[in-house]
Formats: C-alpha cells, structure tokens, sequence
C-alpha cells in the first residue's frame, strides 16, 4: 500500500537525504528500529521510503514518518509484497540507497547478494546471510567486490557489540587471528548462569520463556543452532573460511530424544556434577580452535578463564597476533531488540556517511 504523499520524511525539507532506507521485518527488532531511527539526530538524513513484514507492505516515495510507521503498517490490509523492494529505492545516483532486513527469514537472506550486485547496500540482523552455508557467504562477499556496495551485519552477533567490527580492524591491521571462543547466547548464559542444581534445569527454562527471554520454542535456544550460526559468521569474519558442516554443535540435549524435560534435567545435572567435581564453571561456548575446528556446545571451564565470570553478558575472546599473552576479550549486554537495533543504526549511519559509497545502478538507458 503506498503512503499519503503529504507524509512528511526523516529528512528536515530542504536537506537533502544522504541514503533511502527499506526496512524488511518489523518485529522486535524492526519496531526499535523505527523508534531509534525517530528519536536520533544522527537519522535526521536517512528517508525511510518503506516497511514491511511477510504480509504488510507501506510505501511513501516522499518518505514515511519512523515513528508512526509500524502503527500504520499494523493498519494496512494484509497484501503481497512487491517480489523485489529495490522497486521502493528510486535510484537516482546521489543517495545511497540500503535495504535493511530485520527479519529472520530464509527467503530474503538468500537474496542479499541480489541486492547488493544491483548497488544497493545491505544491513542486517538475519544470521542466515553471512551465518548459513558457504555458497551464500561467497556470494555476499562477491558481490560486495563487484559493485562496492557494503553489507552491515554487526547485529548479526552480540546484538550490536562491535565484535565483528574489531575483527575487521584487527585484520586490517595486518593481524592473523588464531583462534575464537565465545559465549554468544545470551538465553543460554542466563540459564547456566542461575543455575546451582537446587531446581530442575527444564524449570528455569519455563521462568526464561515467561520473562520473554527464549525463542517461543524454547528447545531451538537449547540446540544452539544460532550460536553454530554466529560462529560461522565470526570464524569467516576472521578469515577461516568454513562450510557450514565444520562446526560440531552438540545440542544440550540430543535431538532424537525430542522435548523431554526429564531427561534434560538428567543431563543437566550430570554436568554440573562433573564440573563441580573438577573445581570448574559450567558454560556455553562458541569455539575455533587454531588448527580450524569449530565447536558449540556446553563446556567446564577454569574459574579463571574470561568466558566463566558470572552474568549473562555475550563475551568474545580473540586469539590475534598482537596480543600474545592473553587474548582481546569484549563483553557486553548483546542480547534484546533495543541494543541490535542500535547495532543497525550503526551501520547505517556507517553507510550514509561513507564517502563515496557506492550507489543503487541506475537502470540502463537512464541519465541520473
Ligand atoms: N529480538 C532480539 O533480541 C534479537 C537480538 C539479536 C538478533 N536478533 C535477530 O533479529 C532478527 C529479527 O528478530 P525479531 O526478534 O525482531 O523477530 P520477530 O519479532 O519475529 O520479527 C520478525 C519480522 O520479520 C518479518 N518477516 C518475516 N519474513 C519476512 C519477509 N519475507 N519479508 C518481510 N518481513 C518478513 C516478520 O513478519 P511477519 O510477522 O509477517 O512474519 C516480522 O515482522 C532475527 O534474525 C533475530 O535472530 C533479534
């Protein structure tokens, strides 16, 4: 559905907007978006020209109002998506233009590289771009090189901490990183964090799916294949390039047991008895070993390694060559909508400003 054109944009008149945005997915994470993007003076040159969600579609070619939009998107009828929203980005060659896709959908991840081989930039919280397997990783990095467009996904890991971020500037720096270890759920270092065996394991994840803290599902959060996702995207990120079949992710409970709460409390409490045993901290830890294996799943850790401090903050380790003795540990809150919406703005912004950045191709025939 189009947008009455007297819709006013982002953009104050007469300052002309540096980028076009598309936003795709208006969840969580799409919302607080439109809330940072409304609330920010650095947004003030960003036009939001359309949202959507699988079902719900709003478009104004003069730009849409960020704080009201996902009210009005709730408004409209349920409708097909156009099939491809570079239609939304008018290409003029000044602006440039970014889809930003809020979602995790396996449908608009597969068409990333689409976007950016037609010169529109990407930013994006859906791991199922950078994160699945490596024929869709190569495209994305491909098409980048083909056309310049950049493609953000500091959201994708650490919901906005500047963990790939510091990878890239670690290795532009000229530094090889060895290895990685991370905790990087923060569902999952909630629960090991509260757990102590005086009550079941399956009873704490009942308490974290009421506070709204697992996926609705909660067994996906115990399979850990979001977390094999992030290691991918920062193992790949750092320079090894794995398919998606090197990671080893050892659910918390072995899938073919199905949802069973007794014998995920069997098991639980097995391992807290043997890291209890050996003086050690029961974690959830994303692995890349230097000699290239990668694994998830739970480990015992030394009280003194960086991942076993109390708390739920994602922390990522970095192995790299300029810091021999101890490696580059960040930590921080990284789960919730708000801070990976920050994470998106971030790069946006990054985008916008980027000198130079490469713009939407005109189509052919076109003078602008
Ligand atoms: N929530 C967090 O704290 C958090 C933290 C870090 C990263 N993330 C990541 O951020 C992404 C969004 O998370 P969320 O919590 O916001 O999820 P969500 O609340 O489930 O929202 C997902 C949104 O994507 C939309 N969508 C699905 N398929 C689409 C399509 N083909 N075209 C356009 N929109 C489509 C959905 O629309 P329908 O409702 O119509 O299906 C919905 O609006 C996910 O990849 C997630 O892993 C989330």
């Amino acid at each position: 559905m189009n947008a009455p054109a007297s819709c006013p944009a982002l953009a104050p008149a007469g300052d002309a907007p540096a980028a076009d945005l598309v936003l795709l997915g208006c969840g969580q994470v799409g919302r607080a978006l439109l809330r940072r993007l409304h609330g920010q003076p650095a947004a003030a040159r960003l036009r939001l020209l359309a949202v959507a969600t699988s079902s719900r579609h709003l478009h104004a070619a003069s730009g849409l109002v960020a704080g009201s939009a996902a009210d009005a998107l709730d408004r409209v009828a349920p409708g097909a998506a156009p099939a491809d929203p570079l239609a939304w980005l008018a290409p003029d060659g000044r602006r440039a233009a970014i889809v930003v896709d809020a979602s995790a959908s396996e449908a608009l991840a597969a068409r990333h590289a689409r976007w950016l081989a037609a010169g529109a930039h990407v930013v994006t919280a859906n791991k199922r771009g950078l994160g699945a397997g490596q024929e869709r990783w190569l495209a994305i990095r491909d098409a980048q090189a083909l056309t310049g467009a950049r493609y953000g996904a500091s959201a994708t890991v650490g919901a906005g901490l500047p963990l790939l971020p510091a990878i890239a500037r670690l290795r532009a720096g000229g530094d090889r990183i060895h290895a990685l270890a991370g905790t990087l759920s923060g569902t999952l270092s909630w629960l090991l964090d509260r757990y102590d065996g005086s009550r079941p394991f399956s009873a704490l994840v009942g308490q974290a799916r009421a506070l709204g803290l697992t996926e609705p599902d909660p067994w996906q959060d115990l399979g850990g294949l979001d977390v094999e996702r992030k290691l991918l995207i920062l193992a790949r990120a750092a320079g090894h390039a794995l398919p998606a079949s090197a990671v080893r992710r050892r659910p918390l409970l072995d899938p073919a047991k199905g949802p069973d709460a007794a014998a995920l409390d069997r098991a639980m409490a097995g391992w807290l008895a043997r890291a209890r045993g050996a003086g050690r901290v029961l974690r959830h830890v994303a692995r890349l070993d230097a000699d290239g294996a990668a694994r998830v799943g739970l480990e015992c850790l030394a009280p003194d390694d960086p991942l076993a401090r109390p708390g739920c903050e994602n922390r990522l380790a970095i192995h790299c060559d300029r810091y021999p003795e101890a490696p580059l540990t960040l930590s921080g809150p990284g789960a919730g909508p708000a801070v990976t919406a920050a994470g998106l703005l971030d790069d946006v912004l990054a985008i916008a400003a980027a000198p130079g950045a490469g713009r939407l191709a005109p189509p052919p025939g076109s003078r602008s």
